[in-house]
């Protein structure tokens, strides 16, 4: 969650991955964000993206971490992968944002729209990094055939926020893209229920945003669940 998952906010949840930023890897991206903020929303904004970025890293020691980020250039995606690769995590591409601060200079679910630039920019960065890429779902888009072409250049995690427009989880397109590799199933988990039926569908991991924000226990509560404190591992 851009403005709220630094470092000091994510070591605080007994996740067994934890998701830094979204934050904007370069100058057009940062600026982006500074709009952002002006009309009210929280962002990370650093002087020095970087150097700003580098530091939350050295705080999450010893935790697994991925790194959420845009950026409007190549080059800003492989100087994160390199930095979050120097830390041993994972950088997740942020193919999901939809303010139009950022959609507009081809950052977040712009990349959807242009899979060939995703692509471009996931066959880059896994050769530097572990290297995951949030979607959006909702849109009227082929997932199966974007995420299948995702595994392919390199990408070994979709992060797929399964919103269904009118509100929750699209358990189906879960279901679908869980079969072509790893998938992090995200939107509406809000209880051990909802979360286990994440996990049904085929996800190999579930995430959560905003119930974390009502509870600060949220992660804690759901590891009660025999099938959501079950281990996993990439290879
Ligand atoms: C305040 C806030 C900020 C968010 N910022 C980001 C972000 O920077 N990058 C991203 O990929 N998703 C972002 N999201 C989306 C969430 O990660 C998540 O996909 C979405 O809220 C649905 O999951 P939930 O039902 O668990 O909240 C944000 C969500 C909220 C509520």
């Amino acid at each position: 969650m851009a403005g709220i998952n630094n470092a000091e906010f994510c070591k605080k949840q007994k996740a067994s991955l934890i998701i830094l930023g979204g934050f904007n890897a370069d100058k057009e991206a940062n600026e982006a964000g500074k709009k952002v903020i002006k009309r009210g929303r929280k962002e990370f904004v650093f002087e020095d993206p970087i150097e700003g970025i580098e530091r939350e890293l050295k705080e999450v020691k010893g935790r697994n971490f991925a790194v959420n980020v845009r950026s409007s250039t190549l080059e800003g995606y492989l100087e994160i992968a390199r930095l979050v690769e120097s830390y041993g995590g994972i950088i997740e591409i942020n193919a999901h944002c939809r303010q139009p601060e950022f959609v507009s200079i081809r950052c977040g679910e712009w990349l959807l729209f242009k899979p060939e630039e995703l692509l471009k920019i996931v066959r880059a960065t896994s050769k530097i990094a572990t290297t995951a890429v949030k979607i959006r779902g909702g849109h009227k888009l082929d997932y199966v055939l974007i995420c299948k072409k995702l595994f392919e250049s390199g990408c070994k995690i979709v992060h797929v926020d399964a919103m269904i427009p009118n509100g929750g989880c699209d358990l189906e397109l879960i279901k679908k893209i869980s079969n072509l590799g790893f998938v992090i199933g995200n939107n509406s988990f809000i209880d051990i229920a909802s979360g286990e039926s994440i996990i049904k569908a085929g996800a190999k991991m579930v995430s959560a945003a905003r119930a974390v924000l009502k509870d600060e226990k949220f992660f804690e509560k759901m590891l009660k669940s025999e099938i959501l404190s079950q281990p996993v591992s990439l290879e």
